[in-house]
């Protein structure tokens, strides 16, 4: 990956401050994908960063997580797997709760999607504390699933995700730091 199309990545994000709440700086991907080139370039470096890897499936995290793993599994050739907001999955489920920077929430997968012998690669748009990303590992984990690998497009290195992970085993790769 070129430090041009790095920088072209990282200067399509737009930091809006307090938002969703005071004192939160929120790095918006829309602005990213508002631009093709930079969207384009974002898919292009995690195909090069994920490809040859063995994986079997890519889960995307709802709804940002979707933006990124769906196009990436269709470049990779591999099935996608939406981990979702509870209610929202019509197939049976299993759910496990997590902490957020400025909340809580549920996310829940279905059960038949992920089983012994898959390799997954977890995909969301950011990592901040880790929660979401932990939750799904472990819903990969109890459905017999392997994981090993996460990448995002944006990781805020000072909130401690990145620690939270490698002490599940897993390996983090983001394409932009905000510190
Ligand atoms: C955001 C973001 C990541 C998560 C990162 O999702 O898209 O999934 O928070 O935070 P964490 O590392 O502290 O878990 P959010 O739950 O706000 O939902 P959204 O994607 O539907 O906006
Ligand atoms: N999700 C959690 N923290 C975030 C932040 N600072 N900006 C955008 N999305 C987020």
């Amino acid at each position: 990956m070129s430090t041009d199309s790095l920088n072209v990545i990282k200067q399509s994000i737009q930091t809006i401050p307090d938002y969703p709440k005071p004192g939160i700086l929120f790095r918006d991907v829309t602005s990213l994908m508002e631009d093709p080139a930079a969207y384009q370039a974002t898919i292009d470096a995690l195909v090069a960063q994920y490809r040859d890897h063995g994986f079997t499936k890519v889960i995307g995290t709802e709804s940002r997580g979707f933006l990124f793993g769906a196009p990436l599994a269709l470049a990779l050739g591999l099935p996608f797997v939406p981990v979702r907001k509870p209610g929202k999955l019509p197939r049976a489920v299993i759910s496990e709760n997590y902490q957020l920077e400025y909340g809580e929430d549920t996310l829940e997968i279905h059960r038949d999607a992920i089983g012994e012998g898959d390799k997954v690669l977890v995909i969301d748009d950011l990592l901040a504390t880790g929660g979401t990303i932990e939750a799904t590992v472990k819903l990969v984990r109890r459905l017999g699933g392997t994981v090993e690998h996460a990448g995002f497009v944006i990781s805020l290195p000072d909130i401690g995700g990145e620690e939270k992970l490698a002490a599940l085993g897993i390996n983090v790769y983001s394409l932009c730091e905000f510190a």
